[in-house]
């Protein structure tokens, strides 16, 4: 390797050291040196490659070249498919169905394109299997099963690829460096050259991440940064349910979400999925409300669980499950502030139900009145919804989409609801009455008796 030398560079601020120190010379952030392989006189084309300029009116851009997987959830997320030379990333949670996904993807794209599966999880058996199980073993998908980068894209050089799935990042590695599979260093090397693979032959390149125990990629960041489209795979285990979240997607709209529900054969899209987060259990119970979350260009119907106990240590626990930890915090300094409801004594558990993540502000007043709910000990009025933003002033704050929630929880049988006066509609919505709630106190006001 007479080009190649072996570095250090910062994953937080990017400078690039001869030796490995524990702490970065420039920015000073500790233990954020990583291996890194210095290209001199690189033989890459993409590298060498010097482009004109050109005038934008004159580059052709086209629409056409998205190549749909098939599944017309995933194609939503996508933003309408895959766009060539695109490369995403999809995270998630062992087990959740990363993979199942993809090999489903492939099979139905095998039928215009030629694709190909790198596995480093499982073998080449165990994906024909998996194949069978989902009724597509007699789709032409090409199986390589292979770890080293340089094999991968050597095997691959013969080939004619138009669609190529890494399963996963991690397990990919390069030679050239000593770090082991699964670091930083070798995930943001492979990345690199799979990235640069992609980019030269027009090749959409998908990579499977696995998360961390804090739910971020393995490699931290920097694979988020290489690549076009991220997307998450959210879901409870116990669920049939599979959400895919865009987090960035350079070529289509980047909150957009992907409902999938899990059967015996695979992953099947749901089209209509804004009923598929509520509970079945249909009695009163404290601490419930439903929240209406605009998810994309869909509204989403969720159930947002609060429980407020009596503290047995000295340190009152203040949890959340699905929803913002620090949002916990500041709702309930606003309920004490402008609604005079102390807890400072008390556990205070939140969660949101199904395993979805919610980071939507307007979830606050539905967490509000679920905890406002449990310390009460009475139920929410039966069919209630409730959605929008509170302010640290005590005020309830607007959100977008106003109309569109409120017509789809009349649809799914609703008939209260309680919102923001700004989000109050002009003409009233058949089916369900609005009720305008200005401020913290006045949300007290709605959860009756206690
Ligand atoms: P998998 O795609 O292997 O998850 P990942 O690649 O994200 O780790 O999904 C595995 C889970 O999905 C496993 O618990 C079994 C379940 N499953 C089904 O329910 N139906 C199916 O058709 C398949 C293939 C898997
Ligand atoms: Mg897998």
């Amino acid at each position: 390797m007479k080009n190649k030398k072996i570095g250090y560079s910062c994953t937080e601020c990017g400078a690039s050291e001869r030796k490995w120190h524990g702490q970065c010379n420039h920015c000073g952030a500790w233990n954020t040196l990583v291996e890194t392989i210095e290209e001199r006189n690189s033989k890459f084309a993409f590298e060498q490659r010097s482009n004109p300029i050109v005038e934008l009116v004159d580059v052709q851009a086209n629409e056409d070249s998205r190549n749909s997987t098939g599944s017309k959830e995933l194609d939503r997320v996508l933003g309408g498919g895959l766009v060539k030379g695109v490369v995403a990333l999809v995270g998630g949670d062992p087990g959740v169905g990363k993979s199942t996904l993809l090999l489903q993807a492939l099979a139905s794209m095998s039928r215009h394109s030629s694709v190909v599966y790198v596995t480093g999880e499982e073998s080449a058996e165990q994906v024909a299997i998996r194949a069978k199980r989902l009724k597509v073993s007699k789709h032409p998908v090409k199986v390589l099963a292979e770890v080293q980068v340089k094999k991968i894209l050597d095997a691959l050089g013969k080939e004619k690829v138009d669609v190529l799935v890494i399963d996963s990042i991690q397990t990919v590695y390069s030679e050239d460096l000593q770090s082991a599979p699964g670091s930083v260093a070798q995930v943001r090397e492979c990345a690199a050259q799979l990235t640069r693979f992609a980019k030269d032959r027009a090749v959409s390149v998908v990579l499977v991440g696995h998360v961390t125990k804090e739910g971020a990629i393995a490699g931290p960041r920097v694979l988020e940064h290489m690549v076009d489209v991220v997307l998450y795979f959210e879901g409870d285990a116990q669920s049939s349910f599979r959400l895919i979240r865009a987090t960035k997607n350079r070529f289509g709209a980047s909150n957009e979400i992907g409902v999938f529900a899990m059967l015996d054969d695979g992953l099947r899209s749901v089209s209509n999925p804004s009923a598929i987060f509520l509970s079945r259990y249909d009695g009163d119970v404290a601490g419930s409300c439903v929240f209406v979350a605009q998810e994309g260009t869909r509204p989403l119907l969720l159930e947002v669980q609060a429980l407020v106990s009596d503290s047995q240590s000295g340190n009152p626990k203040r949890l959340s499950v699905g929803l913002e930890q620090n949002r916990l915090a500041m709702l309930l300094a606003v309920l004490y502030r402008h609604a005079g409801l102390q807890v400072s004594d008390q556990d205070v558990f939140i969660n949101a139900v199904g395993g979805v993540k919610v980071n939507e502000p307007g979830s606050d007043l539905a967490v509000l009145l679920a905890i406002i709910s449990s310390i009460k000990g009475v139920p929410l009025p039966k069919h209630t919804v409730a959605f929008g933003e509170v302010g640290l002033s005590g005020e309830i704050r607007p959100v977008q989409n106003g109309q569109d929630r409120l017509k789809e929880s009349a649809k799914l049988g609703f008939k209260v609801a309680l919102i923001p006066k700004g989000n109050f509609p002009r003409k009233p919505i058949k089916g369900i009455e609005a009720i305008a709630v200005d401020r913290v106190d006045h949300a007290m006001e709605q959860v009756k008796g206690g």
